[in-house]
């Protein structure tokens, strides 16, 4: 019996060195961590339950019968993040590049299929050569099934994929159907054709990291949501994202214990929109004030920073927060700022996570570039995703919500539930400036009257109390109120309920 118990110990000792020490010892000199370091740090110590440990690949060809390792490059399983539950599949590069099998495959699907079931969310760290050169067909079945597992549990539990090695060719489309991807620095890079290729096909000269490393994909393409310095600094920030996320579309937010007061004032925000209205101030400023402790989980942070768009809690209960960013093309909303918030918010909703909403927004950005990109279909998927939603909606205008920007920014007729303006709010069809130009075009030559025409019209439609006359808005605050009014708001909104009209699904403008 003990000789048994003893061989059960010495092939869980042959499946967690990989593809052996040299390898791992390669891995290190990368300043990378094996699959099973990452998931010591990502999940709650001695909380990891392993399964397919001794699963091995099918594969007959070039030489690969006599070559299995155990486990065949990826270490599956589930574990808890702060006590609540997930799912987890981590590839081991040092297993055959850790790339993708048929076998490597069916373990990741079963977790999959178990974290839809159970309810937890799937946090995948990816680190691999891409599908298995050496199975063809079977390894792109493989990586098929696992997108169709991924399209499955799309707004049924979080996705969260972290690159933390090379994610390359179809392998790249896992990573893009979840819902937020996270890369590391220097050591991660993802793209569908290689700068080999790319220089055969196209001429083009570019190295890994310029074509698909953490800065172009969390600035540039925004297939990233956020890139980190190293694997530790990754993971820990990935426990800290998964303390904010319902672990699936039936089970709420978190709660947590707050240390907070609930109805904290701030003097400080009665001033924090300049006198002069064309001078900027940060957003970022009101949002980390109304957060309980300050605290704000910042999504795609360097990509379309005319807008904020990220995770606080408010009485230890998560809301999704977006906020038009004055600092950032004075804040206006363009294609990848509509799409950044769009996107958040379906999230969101999917999720039954409360949207925040902060109003600082002279308008659309006008120009050639903004209209061939398709600005129109852009801005309209955040009017769509706005209007589709059905949690509870909280809007607060701070200062400009002029012309289709007012309409789009979770205004009350997108069925806001409580939306608020601060006394410095202007809402109205454009500033006084386009405005009068339009209106008096014949007087242009004089400013006595235009200067009168003016005067006349920011009296009459840039204050917050149109809006109001009407219940557009429903309450006008005192800027330093904002965390109690806003908590208060959504201790009201919690048990809404909302429906819409049945469909199969929508058609989304994409
Ligand atoms: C089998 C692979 C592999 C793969 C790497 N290895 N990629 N084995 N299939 N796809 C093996 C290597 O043979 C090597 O084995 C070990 O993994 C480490 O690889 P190295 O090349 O030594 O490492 P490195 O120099 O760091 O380079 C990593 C790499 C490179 C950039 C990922 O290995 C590479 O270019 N691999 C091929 C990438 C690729 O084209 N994949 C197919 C993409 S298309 P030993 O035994 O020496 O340690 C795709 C289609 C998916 O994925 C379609 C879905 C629809």
């Amino acid at each position: 019996m003990s000789s048994i118990i003893d061989q059960l110990e010495e092939s869980r000792a042959r499946a967690r060195l990989g593809g052996g020490r040299k390898r791992i010892d390669s891995q290190h000199a990368k300043g990378k961590l094996t699959a099973r370091e990452r998931l010591e740090v990502l999940l709650d110590p001695g909380s990891f339950e392993e399964f397919d440990m001794f699963v091995k690949h099918r594969s007959a060809d070039f030489g690969m019968e006599t070559t299995h390792i155990p486990g065949d490059g990826v270490v599956t399983g589930w574990g808890t993040i702060n006590g609540r539950k997930t799912f987890v599949f981590a590839q081991d590069f040092t297993v055959f590049g850790g790339s993708l099998s048929e076998t490597h495959a069916q373990k990741i699907c079963k977790v999959q299929h178990m974290a839809m079931k159970q309810g937890a969310p799937v946090i995948g760290l990816q680190d691999s050569g891409g599908a298995r050169i050496q199975e063809g067909v079977a390894a792109l079945a493989g990586y098929t099934d696992v997108f169709q597992n991924n399209i499955l549990a799309s707004g049924v539990v979080p996705q969260i994929s972290v690159i933390m090695g090379p994610s390359a060719g179809g392998a790249v489309y896992s990573p893009a159907l979840t819902d937020f991807i996270f890369m590391v620095r220097d050591t991660s890079y993802m793209f569908l054709t290689g700068p080999d290729v790319l220089k055969t096909v196209t001429n083009e000269v570019v190295t890994a990291e310029e074509l698909g490393g953490a800065k172009t994909h969390t600035t540039k393409s925004s297939v990233a949501d956020g890139a980190y310095d190293n694997d530790m600094e990754a993971l820990t920030e990935i426990r800290r994202l998964f303390d904010f996320l319902p672990l699936n579309n039936r089970d709420g937010v978190p709660v947590r214990t707050f240390y907070d007061e609930h109805d904290r004032t701030d003097r400080s925000l009665n001033t924090l929109v300049p006198e002069n209205p064309n001078i900027p101030y940060n957003m970022g400023e009101l949002i980390t004030k109304v957060a309980d402790e300050g605290d704000f989980f910042e999504i795609q942070k360097n990509f379309a920073k005319n807008i904020l768009t990220g995770f606080i809690r408010l009485e230890g209960r998560t809301v999704g927060v977006v906020g038009n960013q004055p600092v950032v093309l004075a804040g206006c909303l363009d294609s990848d700022a509509s799409r950044k918030a769009a996107r958040f918010v379906r999230f969101c909703d999917a999720f039954s996570i409360p949207v925040l909403t902060f109003v600082d927004v002279p308008g659309f950005l006008p120009g050639t570039s903004q209209e061939y990109g398709g600005v129109i279909k852009h801005g309209a998927k955040l009017l769509y995703a706005y209007g589709e939603a059905t949690v509870p909606k909280v809007t607060v205008i701070t200062r400009k919500a002029f012309g289709g920007a007012y309409c789009v920014m979770a205004s009350k007729h997108l069925r806001g539930d409580i939306n608020y303006a601060w006394p410095t709010a202007q809402i109205a069809v454009m500033g006084s400036k386009g405005a009068v130009e339009i209106l008096h075009r014949e007087d242009l030559d004089k400013p006595d009257v235009i200067a009168v025409k003016t005067a006349d019209y920011e009296d009459k439609f840039l204050s917050p109390f149109r809006a109001a006359e009407r219940g557009y808005v429903d309450e006008v605050i005192q800027p330093m109120n904002t965390r109690m009014r806003v908590t208060r708001a959504f201790a009201l909104l919690k048990d809404k309920q909302l429906d819409s009209p049945w469909k199969k699904h929508g058609n989304l403008p994409l």
